[in-house]
Formats: C-alpha cells, sequence, structure tokens
C-alpha cells in the first residue's frame, strides 16, 4: 500500500485563475487504477464536505478518448501506450508526489479543475471527418471493394486515434497534426474516402487553424505520448494530401 502527495491544479470555472493545492491519499493499492485513486480523494473531499475535483472520464477502458490529465509533466503519466484511465498505480512509489494538471493549449480552455473543452476536436472533425454512403438499398457491400492489405493496415492503424488531445498537450506548439492527419489518413487510404477527399483535407487543416492549435515542427512529442501510437507518417500523408487537394482546388 501506497501513501502519496497529490499537487492537483484547481480551478473554479473558466475565468477563474486557479492554482496548485496539496493533498495526501493514503493506503493505495498498486493495482488500482489512476482514476480509481482520484476516486478514492474525492470521496474524502466529499466526506470533509469540500468540492471534489473535477476530471473527464467515461469508458475507463483506454476507449472513448474522454480521460486526460497531464501527470508528472507527461500526457496521460509515465506509461507509455496507456491511456490515464488505464494507468495503474504500481507505475509510482509510496511517498511518491504526483503532479496533476489538466491538458494545456490555447484551443483546449479549462473549463473546470482538470476538465478542458476539447469541442475544437469535434468542429474538425465535422468539417470533413466523414465519408459519403449510398443508402438507397443498392449499397455495394463494403467487403467487394478490393483493398490491399497493406493500405487496410495504415488505415486501421490511423482510425485507431481515439481523439484524446494528448498530442496536442505534449507539443511545444499544441499543434493538432497528429490528431487531423490520423482522420484524414483513415480515409485517404481507402478506396470509399475518395468522394470528399480534396474538401476533407482542405476543411479539416482551415478549422484545424481557426481553433488556434499550433504547426508541426517534426519534434516528435506527439507520437511519443500518443496512447495509439499514431504514427508521424500520418502528418506526412495528410501534407501530401493537402498538396494534392491545393493544386486542384
Ligand atoms: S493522435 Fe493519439 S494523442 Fe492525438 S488525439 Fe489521437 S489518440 Fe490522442
Ligand atoms: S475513460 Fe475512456 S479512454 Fe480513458
Amino acid at each position: 500500500m501506497m501513501n502519496l502527495t497529490l499537487k492537483i491544479w484547481r480551478q473554479k470555472n473558466a475565468s477563474d485563475k486557479g492554482s496548485i493545492v496539496d493533498y495526501q491519499v493514503s493506503d493505495i493499492s498498486p493495482d488500482m487504477s489512476f482514476l480509481e485513486m482520484l476516486d478514492i480523494l474525492n470521496n474524502q473531499l466529499i466526506e470533509k464536505g469540500d468540492s471534489p475535483v473535477a476530471f473527464d472520464h467515461d469508458c475507463r477502458e483506454g476507449i472513448c478518448g474522454m480521460c486526460s490529465l497531464y501527470i508528472n509533466g507527461e500526457a496521460h503519466g509515465p506509461d507509455r501506450k496507456v491511456t490515464t484511465c488505464q494507468l495503474h498505480m504500481r507505475k509510482f512509489k509510496d511517498g511518491d508526489t504526483i503532479y496533476i494538471e489538466p491538458f494545456r493549449a490555447k484551443g483546449f480552455p479549462v473549463i473546470k479543475d482538470l476538465v478542458v473543452d476539447r469541442g475544437a476536436f469535434d468542429r474538425i472533425q465535422h468539417a470533413g471527418g466523414f465519408i459519403s454512403v449510398n443508402t438507397s438499398g443498392n449499397t455495394q457491400d463494403a467487403n467487394a471493394i478490393p483493398i490491399s492489405k497493406h493500405d487496410a493496415d495504415k488505415a486501421m492503424d490511423a482510425a485507431t486515434c481515439i481523439g484524446c488531445g494528448a498530442c496536442v498537450a505534449s507539443c511545444k506548439n499544441s499543434s493538432a497534426m497528429l490528431f487531423v492527419s490520423a482522420k484524414v489518413s483513415q480515409y485517404a487510404l481507402l478506396p470509399q474516402g475518395q468522394i470528399e477527399a480534396t474538401d476533407r483535407v482542405l476543411n479539416m487543416v482551415q478549422q484545424m487553424d481557426e481553433e488556434g492549435f499550433g504547426n508541426c515542427t517534426n519534434t516528435g512529442a506527439c507520437e511519443v505520448e500518443c496512447p495509439k501510437g499514431i504514427s508521424l507518417e500520418n502528418i506526412a500523408r495528410m501534407n501530401r494530401e493537402f498538396m494534392k487537394a491545393s493544386i486542384k482546388s
């Protein structure tokens, strides 16, 4: 069992200045998840009549992309290719001090404590992250469209992006290019994605810029911290798609 000091960002609302507040938690099992450890802290706070720490979560299975948290200076904490909900307390030691902050970026304003507004990602998706499908009843069976194994694998790799925003939080430029390039790539590699290909990349990149995210300078922190291992090669593909679309339009 572990006793820990937590230094947590508390911020009442979007306009509050916010600050780090110290908390102690005890008897933490190494088998608990990081969010279960925060649940214990919140139970303590509620019992004392204090306001619990607000943080995002939903599936707690590494699928939904809701959990965030900047833990000891790393998005999703010290483990690799896991989300905060799948991070376990065995990655820490008895007596550790753990800093817990929200994902910080101009495009992700803090709503409360550790919760940020990632609506910018939804607006980027709405700008082009979809395909047209004939639903008249004469729809061609997707399995009847030949796709090479190589392209199918690359498209599937890109499609594993869960939209968590760790790439933005890890980037010194707050760039969203890993996220946007994953969403562009998953369609760019498939025949089904070709109908809107030109508009998709132009509109998604334009929306990304309007949301205030920075540009990519090839630092690679996004790829290191991404819980789904999304590769930088997707950014190169998005740049090629953008060039092609710019010439066509
Ligand atoms: S690219 Fe990775 S870090 Fe960025 S939103 Fe997708 S899953 Fe999260
Ligand atoms: S809560 Fe769904 S990915 Fe972490």
